[in-house]
């Protein structure tokens, strides 16, 4: 299910499954691709769905091959992220897509419309928020850098699992916070830490939302604590074309804790397109 491609240097791991018109699933921090299986195991009819590792997560390189070996290439700007996408979905000959971004993946959704919105079809904006950072959450970002510092991914895993996951599947489901555990420790801290600073510094997107023609389906985890459904409720009120969905017994990874919920509030916003 998995595959691969050069991109610029770099190795590019992506998932792609089904057949018919083309949804990008974009990950969220910590995680990468894996975070999408639930919905990769089973495409909606008449979709192909395509998921990416952002640069530095997953099976996707950080660095890239130059005549003198590999060299670091660190994403520098959110939108970096976005112009990987572009470019992966170059590669497919794939000119126009619904664009799907959980949480960090909303951030960078937000890159593609700021950089292509001709080339969305439809965005799904999932556990995210618009604004950019708080004087607050750029503190928590450099206590950040210094926890992948001293502990690399296992001491991320150990500071936000607790936040990412509802407080319904934690009491439940064990095996949940273990799986993501696992998709967390399996990145690297280089990519991690990049990501974290590109979170920090990312534009608002607020300004944005009225400004997109495509129409939206925005979700979120009713037990979200780290982007709360009243934000959501918010975003949805600026876009001119925007459906809200809340899931019950979710947290913030909403279409891993609830796939089913997540699916079929998926599916219908699909075939409505
Ligand atoms: C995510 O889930 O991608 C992160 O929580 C986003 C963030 O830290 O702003």
């Amino acid at each position: 299910m998995a595959h691969h491609v050069t991109l610029g240097g770099r190795d590019v791991r992506y998932f792609d499954v089904g057949e018919g018109r083309p949804l990008v699933l974009l990950h969220a921090f910590p995680l990468s691709a894996d975070m999408w299986r639930p919905q990769l195991e089973a495409p909606p009819p008449g979709w192909r769905l395509i998921a990416p590792d952002l640069r530095g997560f997953g099976g996707t390189t950080r660095d890239v091959a130059s005549p003198g070996g590999r060299v670091d290439a660190p994403a520098t700007a959110i939108d970096e992220y976005a112009g990987d996408v572009l470019q992966l979905l170059d590669a497919l000959e794939i000119d126009r897509a619904a664009i799907g971004g959980l949480s960090m993946g909303g951030y960078v959704a937000f890159g593609l419309a700021r950089r292509a919105p001709e080339r969305i079809e439809a965005l799904v904006l999932a556990d995210t928020r618009s604004e950019a950072d708080s004087d607050e959450a750029r503190a928590n970002r450099m206590a950040m850098l210094d926890t992948i510092r001293r502990g690399g991914s296992r001491a991320v895993a150990e500071t936000m699992l607790p936040k990412l996951l509802g407080a319904t599947t934690q009491a439940t489901r064990p095996g949940m916070t273990k799986e993501v555990r696992r998709l967390i420790e399996a990145n690297g801290p280089a990519g991690l830490a990049d990501a974290v600073r590109c979170m920090m510094d990312r534009p608002d997107s607020t300004p944005l939302l009225a400004t997109l023609a495509c129409p939206a389906l925005v979700v979120a985890g009713r037990e979200d604590v780290v982007t709360p459904v009243a934000l959501h409720e918010q975003m949805c009120a600026r876009m001119r074309r925007a459906t809200l969905v809340v899931i019950d017994r979710a947290g913030h990874l909403s279409n891993l804790e609830q796939p089913q919920a997540f699916g079929e509030a998926l599916a219908g916003f699909l075939a409505a397109l």
